[in-house]
């Protein structure tokens, strides 16, 4: 397994990669209708459609964007920017195989080069002992944030500072 950054060419693969995963594991409880709304553009990641996958490109976009990538297959995209780690996801069939850990360590990595010593994060609820498990505590209890789609979804604010 390797980490990389981001290539524009990367985007179809990772929308489908963040869709079946955020499907999966933080939407379970929702009906199939919910979760394709809550999924907003990534609702049609596997799609040819250009214009959802210009979509997908677009809302992809972020200063910081790594991802993971094992036997040609891309199984983990890290999104970041100063301060504040956007969102992770690892294809659910390669969980618990440190994929996950290996991107949060090259982000802080590099958000340690670029002056930053603290980090924030809106946690999936799912996400949370993976979290814990990486040196992030909870700033706060549960706050009401945005899906894909900008509306409803719980999450739970933590931070960690940086050495
Ligand atoms: C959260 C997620 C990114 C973790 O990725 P991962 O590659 O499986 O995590 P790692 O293998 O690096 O786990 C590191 C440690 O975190 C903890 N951990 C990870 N997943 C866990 C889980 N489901 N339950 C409890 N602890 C967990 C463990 O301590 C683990 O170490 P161990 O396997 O040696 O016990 C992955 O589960 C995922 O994509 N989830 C769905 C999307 C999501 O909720 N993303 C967060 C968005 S903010």
């Amino acid at each position: 397994m390797r980490i990389r950054d981001y290539q524009d060419a990367d985007a179809p693969a990772v929308g489908r990669l963040i869709s079946a995963t955020y499907r999966e594991y933080n939407l379970s409880h929702a009906d199939l209708e919910e979760q394709d709304r809550l999924l907003g553009p990534f609702q049609h990641a596997f799609s040819d459609d250009p214009s959802h996958r210009e979509a997908i490109r677009s809302i992809l976009q972020s200063p910081m964007l790594y991802i993971a990538e094992a036997d040609d297959e891309i199984v983990g995209v890290l999104r970041g920017r100063e301060n504040v780690l956007a969102s992770l996801f690892v294809c659910g069939d390669r969980h618990r195989q440190g994929i996950g850990r290996a991107l949060v360590s090259h982000f802080e990595r590099e958000s340690v080069a670029q002056g930053v010593t603290r980090l924030r994060v809106a946690a999936t609820l799912f996400a949370v002992p993976f979290y814990t498990a990486v040196g992030f505590r909870k700033s706060t209890g549960v706050r009401p944030g945005r899906s894909f789609d900008g509306t409803n979804f719980t999450y739970q604010p933590m931070r960690k500072a940086l050495t």
